[in-house]
């Protein structure tokens, strides 16, 4: 059996790691597609690195675009790839464009998709991804999900439990994989970091979009960082805005940093005191580490990682993020694992998708239709 395992974006990076060594434990031959969505070495090879990730079998090199451009060219160049290497399957996970331009592809070909973790939903139809999510669950075979809160979303929406496999949190694989090893990267030595330190990411454009919010969120975050050191390795899309705002001037105590690798972030996230950010990942990884998170958003696609693990959602006005967070740098929290958080995810999709492609029943609002597909 031959699958494509379809990786653009650097959270999508983490997620793969684990799932190609499971699916070639199982005997499938994994096809690694990398769409090119991120290109930077910070933000592609560094994680490949890190990671262990083979070379790709195939780069798309789509490159940034807007939305529709960025999707489309992947769907063109998927389609292309796919015309010239067959596969039985195709693998997706999370919520990125090229994650909904490859599992709509396969699905127009009548190929099974997987989705890895399926059924987040923040309700925020203002956010791209979870237009990517409620479109790439629709048309998914395989719905592989986190948690028992995206079973009952899916459930909710109709899907017939036949397609819902709860498998546990993919991102957790690499994070218990990699952790020993992350401790003992020099990076706090090379920043010179005592404890307490916090750690900072933000990337979503609608806060680092919008340079009203923005500002009101940095000064908060230098108010915090005059008490207990904070880093920000910052994305390329927030770098854009720090510069062309002038805000990297108006802030005197936040430390900036460039993009880092997985091992070097996990090496500080791991000894946090404090994180802040609009990260989906990041609040699970902080919940698994036992480091209190401050989710700068107004919703939650993960909401197990505040009702079961270190997550508080706070919004991004400056005076409850500064409030909470004095709150929490003192508050010992306790490393939480929700169910199925346990580092063997990978190898539960894999013995899935090694079956081969199920019956599968599609529910349309009511009636239903049993076929296989594929
Ligand atoms: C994308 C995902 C988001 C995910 C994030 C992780 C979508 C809709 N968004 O957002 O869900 O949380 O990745 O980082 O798919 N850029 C570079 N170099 C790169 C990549 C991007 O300079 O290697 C810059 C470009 O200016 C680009 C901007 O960052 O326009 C945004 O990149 P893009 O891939 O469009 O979205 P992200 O904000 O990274």
């Amino acid at each position: 059996m031959r699958v494509a395992v379809i990786a653009g974006a650097r959270p999508n990076f983490v997620k793969i790691a684990p799932l190609l060594v499971s699916l070639a434990e199982c005997g499938i031959d994994a096809k690694l597609v990398h769409t090119g969505q991120h290109y930077d070495w910070a933000m592609s090879e560094a994680l490949f690195r890190d990671l262990g990730i083979p070379e790709p079998d195939a780069n798309l090199e789509v490159g940034s675009e807007t939305h529709a451009v960025q999707t489309a060219k992947v769907m063109i160049s998927f389609a292309e790839w796919l015309d010239e290497n067959p596969v039985d399957q195709i693998v997706t996970v999370g919520d990125v464009n090229s994650t909904l331009a490859c599992a709509l592809v396969g699905a127009k070909l009548g190929l099974p998709v997987a989705h890895v973790e399926a059924g987040l939903r923040s309700f925020d139809h203002a956010m791209p991804e979870e237009i990517n999510r409620l479109a790439v669950d629709a048309i998914s075979t395989w719905l592989f999900t986190p948690s028992a809160d995206a079973d009952e979303n899916l459930i909710a929406e109709g899907v017939h439990p036949s397609r819902i496999h709860r498998v546990g949190n993919i991102m957790v694989d690499s994070l218990l994989a990699n952790l020993d090893v992350a401790m003992k990267c020099p990076i706090r030595a090379d920043l010179e970091l005592q404890p307490p330190f916090g750690l900072v990411t933000l990337h979503r454009p609608a806060l680092v979009d919008d340079p009203a919010r923005f500002a009101g969120v940095l000064h908060a975050l230098d108010d915090i960082a005059a008490e207990v050191p904070l880093l920000f390795p910052v994305h390329p899309r927030t770098r854009a805005t720090i510069e062309t705002s002038g805000l990297g001037d108006a802030t005197g105590w936040i430390r900036f940093l460039e993009p880092l690798g997985y091992l070097e972030f996990l090496c500080l996230e791991a000894g946090a005191a404090i994180v802040l950010t609009d990260s989906g990942g990041i609040q699970e990884e902080t919940t698994v580490l036992g480091v209190p998170c401050l989710t700068l958003r107004d919703n939650t696609e993960r909401p197990i990682t505040v009702t079961e693990g270190t997550n508080h959602l706070v919004g991004t006005d400056p005076d409850t993020i500064r409030s909470v967070a004095a709150r929490v740098i003192t508050e010992p929290v306790a490393p939480r694992r929700p169910e199925l958080w346990d580092g063997h995810t990978a190898s539960r999709i894999a013995a899935v998708l090694a079956k081969g492609t199920p019956e599968v029943i599609w529910t349309h609002a009511g009636a239903t239709e049993h076929h296989r597909i594929g």
